[in-house]
């Protein structure tokens, strides 16, 4: 009884006005559900360092890894409502984790409050140098003459990483040995040191390695060729129409957050997105930047939905699920 009327006390105590106004009166922990140095890490980094700033507080990055995301995203979904506890993910986390992960202490959608839409990169067939392919398609001939000599790098299933590699092998008609890591960050390092093979990989996290010569690429899953990167051909100018997937990502909050910090946190992510400082940095590592009206939590929350309703049928069809 003590403790029921205890927490009524600790819920009410966010939903005043006076609470939401007085806010951020100290640092926001932002938890990213994968490795330092990975995609979503930077992502963090970069556009948190700049609302940061707009909030006048600190925006701590607190890395919660493991199981493709699920342990982090799990970790918000659990926090106390009041702002200071936000979380970044992306479509594998905060979406097609919630059709793969069937025990999920967590409801994906019902537990979340979305606060602004963030930039989407597409990724990145990209191998070690020591895999002797000139072309996509000399690649898929080795892959398939090879299959016990090449494993692949994936931050766990239903990661962006991941999500890549199902449509790669769909479209290729290849498969390999996959190795799931905490994060692309550390898969990454491997792949330039030739433990892991191949990465169907974020541009954000593959671009700075291919451009100094460490890993080689191949394709850009994407419609048209990357500005960042024009030289890489898209895969379906590379041979292999179909292999189209682009990585979004997002902050939320846990339910119950009050709306006044959702849009308090809302603006400065859009005020973060329009410095120009912060675009060159993401448009560098081939991102591209929603607008302001694709970033407000009610379009956000939509375009989260359709997302869902996008890709729970093509992870049921894959035949992809976690028990
Ligand atoms: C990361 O930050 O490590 C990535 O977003 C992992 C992934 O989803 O492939």
């Amino acid at each position: 009884m003590l403790r029921r009327t205890a927490l009524a006390l600790f819920a009410t105590a966010f939903a005043g006005p006076a609470f939401a106004q007085a806010y951020p009166n100290k640092p926001i922990t932002i938890v990213v559900p994968f490795s330092a140095g990975g995609p979503t890490d930077v992502m963090a980094r970069i556009v948190g360092e700049r609302m940061g700033r707009e909030l006048g507080q600190q925006m701590i990055i607190d890395n919660v890894t493991g199981a493709a995301g699920t342990i982090g995203v799990g970790k918000v979904a659990r926090s106390a409502p009041d702002g200071y506890t936000i979380g970044i993910g992306h479509l594998g986390t905060n979406v097609v984790n919630g059709a793969i992960y069937k025990n999920l202490n967590y409801d994906l959608l019902g537990d979340l409050v979305p606060i602004a839409l963030l930039p989407s990169n597409p990724l990145l067939v990209v191998t070690s140098n020591q895999v002797p392919a000139k072309d996509l398609k000399e690649l898929v001939a080795y892959l398939k003459a090879n299959p016990d000599k090449v494993s692949g790098g994936t931050a766990g299933m239903g990661s962006g990483s991941h999500i890549g590699v199902l449509a790669f092998f769909a479209a290729t008609g290849t498969n390999y040995q996959l190795v799931p890591y905490r994060g692309t960050g550390p898969a990454a390092q491997d792949l330039m040191a030739n433990q892991i093979q191949i990465m169907i990989d974020q541009s954000s996290n593959s671009l700075p390695h291919v451009r100094a010569g460490k890993i080689r690429a191949y394709a850009v899953t994407a419609k048209q060729r990357n500005a960042a990167a024009p030289d890489i051909p898209t895969t379906a100018e590379a041979g292999f129409p179909g292999i189209e997937v682009a990585i979004w990502h997002g902050l939320w909050a846990p339910k119950g957050t009050p709306p006044e910090i959702i849009n308090k946190l809302n603006a400065a992510a859009v005020v973060a997105l329009k410095d120009p400082e912060v675009r060159r940095r993401l448009e560098d590592l081939g991102q591209d930047i929603p607008t302001p009206e694709q970033m407000q939590p009610a379009a956000f929350t939509a375009y989260q939905k359709a997302e869902f309703a996008k890709w729970k049928p093509i992870i049921e069809k894959a035949g992809v699920k976690v028990e």
